[in-house]
């Protein structure tokens, strides 16, 4: 049987999705965030909405006063440079060849979002020698300095990449959409996740393109309650992006919605969904599974060796 097929929750399971939550509260040790903290978005089908998650949440993060960098990781195709209506000429790549600076990389959008085009620069980060990735690491090292939130676009699917990209972050995003295809894919990505790290792995959902909140409780539930039982994986519900027409345009116009002014559907949902990975339940401010401490270059150069990033 497939665990994730079951039928919508009743009105006690979705008590229990609550339940789930608060449990998931009491587990995790508090810890105040300092210093930069990482935030990986990830998926199981493509299409779910990862980019337009990352554009719009870096946007709300940095309207909520934190100063944000936003890593297009994602090495099949990246496209947070349309999505903002710029065209970035190079990128990481350009500097680990000694042909660039991080400087001349980077674009900042407004006073506290700057924007990092990853590109394949990324995976020719797992193929240098230490002093290679030591002379990186100082590159790197003050936008570190400069960063509370680094959120990180991948690509779809868990590949040994978004891999070393989730288990080098203190979060996770795991984006589906009401789509039993994409369910079954999260529940896909949870297994994974969970044979890779035994599940200790701080991962929060996120539902998309949800008709409402209660189409998103349920499709949190069924999720979240097989990973649970069929896993003993414990993740967060934390919140939705209701479906709006005005993403569709704003990717159209390549303008942000959250840059546009408009206050449509999808709105509050970003600035909700900012203001719970910034609150102290999401508990983003720990490492956990023991992975070394340290910058998340350091980590997630450590976790692309281990699996030889392709
Ligand atoms: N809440 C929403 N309401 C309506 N449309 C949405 C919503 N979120 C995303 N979309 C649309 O879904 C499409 C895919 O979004 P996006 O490119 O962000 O997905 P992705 O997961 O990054 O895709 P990929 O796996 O190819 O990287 C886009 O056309 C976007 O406009
Ligand atoms: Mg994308």
């Amino acid at each position: 049987m497939n665990p994730v097929i079951m039928p919508p929750p009743s009105h006690d399971q979705a008590t229990r999705l609550r339940q789930l939550v608060l449990d998931k509260k009491d587990t995790v040790a508090r810890s105040k965030i300092t210093g930069m903290r990482s935030v990986a978005i990830l998926s199981g089908k493509g299409g779910v909405g990862k980019s337009n998650l990352a554009v719009n949440l870096s946007l709300a993060l940095a309207g909520q006063g934190s100063r944000v960098t936003l890593l297009d990781a994602d090495l099949g195709l990246a496209n947070i440079d349309i999505l903002f209506g710029v065209m970035p000429k190079f990128n990481l790549g350009h500097v680990l060849r000694g042909e660039k600076e991080m400087a001349d990389i980077l674009f900042r959008v407004g006073e506290r979002l700057t924007i990092v085009p990853g590109g394949a620069g990324l995976r020719e980060l797992a193929d240098i020698d230490d002093q290679g990735q030591a002379w990186m690491i100082d590159r790197l090292s003050f936008l570190e300095n400069g960063t509370d939130i680094l959120l990180l676009d991948t690509s779809a699917g868990l590949h040994r990449n978004v891999l070393a990209f989730a288990m080098a972050s203190n979060l996770s995003i795991l984006i589906t959409t009401p789509e039993p295809t994409a369910i079954r894919d999260s529940y896909s990505v949870l297994k994974s996740l969970w044979q890779s790290t035994g599940g200790d792995l701080n991962v929060g959902l996120v539902v998309n393109m949800a008709q409402d909140k209660n189409e998103a409780e349920m499709v949190a539930y069924r999720i979240l309650a097989a990973a649970e039982q069929f896993l003993g994986f414990k993740a967060q519900y934390l919140g939705c992006i209701l479906w709006d027409a005005a993403i569709r345009d704003s990717v159209r116009k390549r303008r942000p919605l959250l840059l546009g002014g408009e206050n449509t559907v999808s709105v509050p949902c970003f600035k909700d969904l900012a203001g719970k990975i910034l609150g102290p339940q999401t508990e983003i401010g720990e490492i956990k599974q023991n992975r070394d401490e340290g910058s998340f270059l350091r980590r997630l150069l450590r976790q692309m060796a281990r699996r030889e990033v392709n």
